[in-house]
């Protein structure tokens, strides 16, 4: 009996008809192994949980234009901040592993939900930071533009955002905002975006 079933299983039945028949059981299973995946699996942390909890003021302490800090949410929040907001893609395995390591290492470079956090020499050291890589333009991740147009800066919003490091590094120099919150000129615009 067991000899005829394993027959006309493997025997009769060419593989191409066999997939055919199957094709609906190997979708579920290949479905239900992804949402485990996705569900389960974070090879680079519970990065999104992080962003549920907190809620903090970005940029805490700095003084910065509202044009500038515009430009840093919408260029550089969903990686530099708790603020991330998450696109469908960022929940399905393995896209999901590639986003949350990029977020992941972004925030542990430069976090702008955690910037009352750093001391005065970190805070310089960013700054210098932002200013390059913003002007040569690694900064936003040129693979993180394919998929985010909106998030691209154009040669007068590079000035900007580099001015800005300038003075802040300056102000910064100069013994102001060392002790933390000392007068935060404290922008309130569009915080709540996403
Ligand atoms: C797609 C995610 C992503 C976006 C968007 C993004 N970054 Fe980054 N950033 C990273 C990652 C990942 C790293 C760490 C790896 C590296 O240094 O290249 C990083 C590193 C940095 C560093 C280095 C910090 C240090 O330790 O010196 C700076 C500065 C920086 N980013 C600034 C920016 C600015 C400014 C923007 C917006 C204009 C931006 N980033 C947008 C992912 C991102």
């Amino acid at each position: 009996m067991l000899f005829i079933l394993t027959q006309r299983w493997f025997g009769q039945i060419p593989l191409e008809k066999r997939l055919r028949k199957h094709f609906k059981t190997i979708l579920v299973v290949l479905i239900l192994l992804v949402a485990i995946a996705s569900l389960f699996i974070h090879p680079f942390g519970n990065v999104k949980t992080v962003s549920r909890s907190s809620n903090r003021q970005l940029l805490s302490g700095t003084q910065i234009d509202p044009a500038v800090f515009n430009i840093m949410q919408r260029s550089c929040q969903n990686c530099h901040s708790e603020e991330t907001a998450w696109p469908w893609y960022s929940y399905i395995a393995p896209v999901s592993w590639l986003v949350e390591q990029d977020v992941r290492d972004g925030r542990s470079h430069f976090n702008m939900s955690r910037w009352s956090e750093y001391n005065r020499d970190d805070r310089i050291q960013i700054l210098s930071g932002i200013g390059t890589r913003v002007r040569n333009k690694s900064m936003p991740l040129p693979k993180y533009l394919l998929l985010h147009r909106d998030a691209k800066l154009n040669d007068a919003e590079i000035d900007l955002v580099y001015q800005w490091t300038r003075a802040e590094r300056k102000r910064l120099k100069s013994g102001a905002g060392s002790t933390q919150q000392s007068a935060p000129r404290q922008v309130k615009t569009s915080l709540a975006t996403n």
